[in-house]
């Protein structure tokens, strides 16, 4: 993995005589005296590597002398036993590169030797409750040490803008990972794609996935599964996966492996006996469309608002179309009418984070940021119509239907990292179909 390059980028991002400060947080308590499975700060994981609860990570900007220090827990054979093997300060000089490596007990005080020259220190803000008042308080006691009243920084500011700007445009290495993690989830619906049936529990599809995700050696899902039948699906992040599938239905599923911390998001829906309804139909094949259409944006010059105007467009035609709303597609549009129906985004960036950082607008700016060679993002479009919305025709009422790929901006144009995965009608069918026989 490029951490060197990654953190060089870093150092020189960062302005003179400053440090930039990253943390993983102990584990969450989950109850009693069991903890949430552990996911290390994702800073951490692109710049470093470090998995270890409780490491700092300081790196420095360009022109000092030590540019990588690691505070790490110290080795103790006593407690490895019962929690499982530790790094140490050894290994985090060994295996993570360290120019620097220090039990996590000497923290506090090397802090006063790394901030007394420096000028400004960026932490990650998501943290302040931990590390704010350390380096306050190391701040305030070099201002008042000794003679020389002017030692340690003056300015504290939020180093995710920068990292969340290198995140934004994914290396080489990064593709490989995230084409892993594509590949993977793609496998996981092919799985429920085998099994889905009419009675089956929407935990059984949950439990499918999950399977197909570890049995390839993903880490886990990267987002707790949706596996929404029925009018299940018009509920956005229906996560409770405990009704019975009923014939007749569809299957909204949205789900994603995370494969070395990168994270797959797929959406699909399915007809849970295996043949769309002609009202399925319709608005299956809308939403099919307008996110082709949507794809096709993915393009360097364009911005991460492209795909989204593209579905709307393609939307305030089908609605018209379909009789859902009678104003002319003008007016659904200047009139936001489609959000009765649309009402959450059609892209966001993918990585170490399902919702991954980088800016969709950039500050001072009223223009969204431009998709560039090496943004990964998803591309969302869906429709949902409540079972008791009396202002559309009966026969969409309770569909909602989601399709979701991840997709690679290249100069050569959008690469659908999720294409293996089918979603033309004729496809779902034929495959379902061949399953019976
Ligand atoms: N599953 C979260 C999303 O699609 O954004
Ligand atoms: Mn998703
Ligand atoms: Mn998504």
């Amino acid at each position: 993995m490029n951490y060197v390059q990654r953190r060089d980028a870093l150092a020189r991002a960062l302005p003179e005589k400053s440090v930039a400060i990253f943390f993983n947080p102990e584990p969450a308590r989950r109850s009693g005296d069991q903890d949430y499975a552990y996911r290390p700060d994702s800073n951490m994981i692109y710049l470093c590597g470090m998995d270890e609860p409780g490491a700092v990570a300081v790196i420095a900007s360009a022109e000092q002398g030590v540019r990588f220090r690691l505070f790490v827990k110290p080795r103790d054979p006593e407690r490895e036993r019962w929690v499982g093997s530790r790094y140490g300060v050894e290994g985090a000089r060994d295996q993570f590169g360290a120019d620097e490596a220090r039990d996590i007990a000497e923290l506090r005080a090397s802090l006063s030797d790394i901030l007394f020259a420096l000028e400004s220190v960026y932490f990650d803000f998501t943290y302040s409750s931990a590390l704010a008042p350390m380096l306050f308080e190391a701040t305030e006691a070099l201002r008042h040490r000794g003679r020389r009243a002017s030692e340690g920084p003056r300015a504290f500011c939020d180093v995710r803008d920068i990292v969340g700007e290198m995140r934004r445009i994914k290396d080489a290495d990064e593709i490989e990972i995230m084409k892993r993690a594509a590949e993977v989830s793609v496998a996981g619906f092919e799985a429920v794609l085998k099994t889905l049936r009419p009675g089956m529990g929407e935990w059984e599809v949950e439990a499918t996935l999950q399977h197909a995700f570890r049995a390839r050696h993903a880490m886990g899902e990267s987002f707790g599964s949706i596996c929404a039948g029925g009018a299940h699906a018009t509920t956005l992040h229906y996560e409770a996966n405990r009704d019975v599938l009923r014939d007749g239905d569809l299957i909204l599923i949205d789900a994603g492996a995370e494969v070395e911390y990168y994270a797959g998001d797929i959406s699909r829906t399915f007809p849970v006996n295996g043949r769309f309804s002609p009202a399925q139909r319709d608005i299956y094949e809308l939403v099919l469309k307008a996110q082709k259409e949507a794809i096709e944006t993915c393009i360097v010059g364009n911005h991460i608002k492209s795909p989204h105007q593209r579905v709307r467009e393609v939307f305030a035609h089908g609605l018209h179309e379909l009789g859902i709303l009678s104003e002319s597609p003008q007016t659904i549009l200047s009139e936001n009418l489609d959000f009765a129906f649309y009402f959450h985004g059609t892209s966001h960036y993918l990585g170490i984070d399902t919702h991954d950082v980088g800016i969709a607008y950039r500050r001072g700016h009223d223009a969204p940021a431009r998709l560039e060679e090496g943004v990964v993002l998803t591309v969302e479009p869906g429709l949902y119509f409540t079972e008791d919305d009396a202002r559309v025709p009966e026969k969409y009422r309770g569909i909602g239907v989601r399709i979701e790929d991840d997709v690679l901006v290249t100069a050569r144009g959008p690469v659908v990292l999720t294409a293996q995965l089918i979603k033309e009608i004729d496809d779902i069918e034929a495959c379902m179909g061949r399953r019976e026989g």
